[in-house]
């Protein structure tokens, strides 16, 4: 079983070196002494490629095993190798499954889950995702042993120098193992399991601290897998935040508006005031022309019409005209076709006319 952080640490490798595996296939020559342990990440190559492994007899075979659900170096519809049941392991070579080691005997590096599990296992194992051991036993300096040593007495460290990339280059990244209980460390100067440190000690590696995050400023600080919560103080703040920004965007507008409406509003009564006087006015000449026309002559009403008509045009273009241009074009067209059809005068063609003439001038 591999520590999280470690198979993440392989797939930045893997991402940036291009070897995985050797290239000879199944049936082609190989040589076991070539197997090994890539430098820095640790994975295991051999001169076979992906889907096969070299024999002791020195050519490439079908894999007989895998470790992963969805290995690499297999199309989506190829046959895959079993993975192996329970009490058995499937080795790096991926050759075949095989039982369990008894303590004492040699496993391969990190490969916990090679070794059989110590009587008292539900105590000793590890259930978290830290990976420290597998069901109890831990695989140290290629030896299987139980991580069963208590408070104060001497363990057994491993420290493995993995190559970690970053922006900036590479850089070691040291992982330390030991065979301590739960809650302890081995500590790598005085070999002793050690209890692990709470949130706030200082530490000088991960392994030390119970969060298993010993932070630059060399304190314990929590987890970097623990959620973050927020106390309740935070979510009244920023709800009052909420809805106070929602209620004042609305309350504002509201008094932005208003002071908009205010202003059409007075520009539509000085409208009708103005209108409402000319409309006096017209009513007015027609009164003088009306009397002026029918004294000396009573069949002249057509012409009179039409005098009306040029004169009332002339009329509204020296006094009206200055008034309309100030008026917003869209409100004042709109009212005057308001005006017009509410006039149920004699002068309703007259306006109509007046209005078309505007129109077109302008
Ligand atoms: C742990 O070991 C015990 C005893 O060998 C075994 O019964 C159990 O299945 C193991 N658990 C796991 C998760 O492998
Ligand atoms: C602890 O584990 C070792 C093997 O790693 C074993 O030899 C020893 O007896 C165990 N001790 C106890 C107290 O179980």
């Amino acid at each position: 079983m591999y520590l999280l952080p470690t198979t993440l640490l392989c797939f930045l490798l893997l991402s940036s070196t291009t070897v995985k595996a050797g290239t000879q296939t199944e049936g082609q020559s190989c040589d076991v002494n070539n197997n090994r342990l890539q430098i820095g990440t640790y994975q295991f190559w051999s001169d076979c490629d992906s889907q096969t492994y070299c024999t002791a007899r020195g050519t490439c075979a079908k894999r007989g095993c895998r470790q992963d659900d969805f290995p690499f170096g297999y199309a989506p519809d190829d046959e895959l190798p079993r993975k192996c049941p329970r009490g058995e392991f499937c080795p790096d070579e991926m050759s075949e499954c095989q039982v369990l080691l008894p303590v004492g005997s040699e496993c391969q590096l990190n490969r916990d889950d090679q070794c059989e599990a110590p009587p008292n296992f539900p105590e000793l194992a590890d259930d978290s995702d830290r990976g420290i051991n597998f069901n109890g036993s831990v695989c140290l300096k290629n030896i299987c042993m139980w991580a069963n040593v208590t408070e104060g007495d001497t363990c057994i460290v491993e420290n493995t120098f993995y190559i970690a990339y970053s922006a900036d280059g590479e850089f070691p990244d040291i992982r330390s193992r030991g065979n301590c209980r739960l809650g302890l460390y081995c500590d790598g100067t005085s070999l002793k399991c050690l209890k692990e440190k709470a949130t706030g000690d200082s530490c000088t590696a991960d392994k030390e601290c119970a969060s298993w995050n010993c932070e630059p400023s060399g304190k314990c600080g929590i987890g970097a897998d623990v959620p973050r919560r927020l106390a309740i103080w935070v979510y009244i703040v920023v709800g009052i935040c909420i809805f106070g920004g929602m209620f004042g965007t609305l309350v504002g507008l509201f008094f932005w508006h208003s002071k908009q409406r205010d202003a059409d509003r007075e520009k539509r009564v000085q409208y009708w005031r103005e209108q409402n006087a000319f409309h006096q006015n017209l009513m007015q000449m027609r009164e003088t022309a009306r009397a002026s026309i029918i004294s000396p002559n009573q069949n002249g009403i057509s012409s009179a019409r039409s005098t009306i008509y040029s004169r009332d045009g002339a009329l509204s273009d020296e006094s009206q005209a200055p008034i309309m241009q100030n008026a917003a074009p869209k409100a004042s067209s709109g009212l005057r076709n308001y005006l017009t059809e509410d006039n149920s005068s004699d002068y309703e063609d007259g306006m109509m006319m007046q209005t078309t003439d505007r129109k077109n001038r302008f």
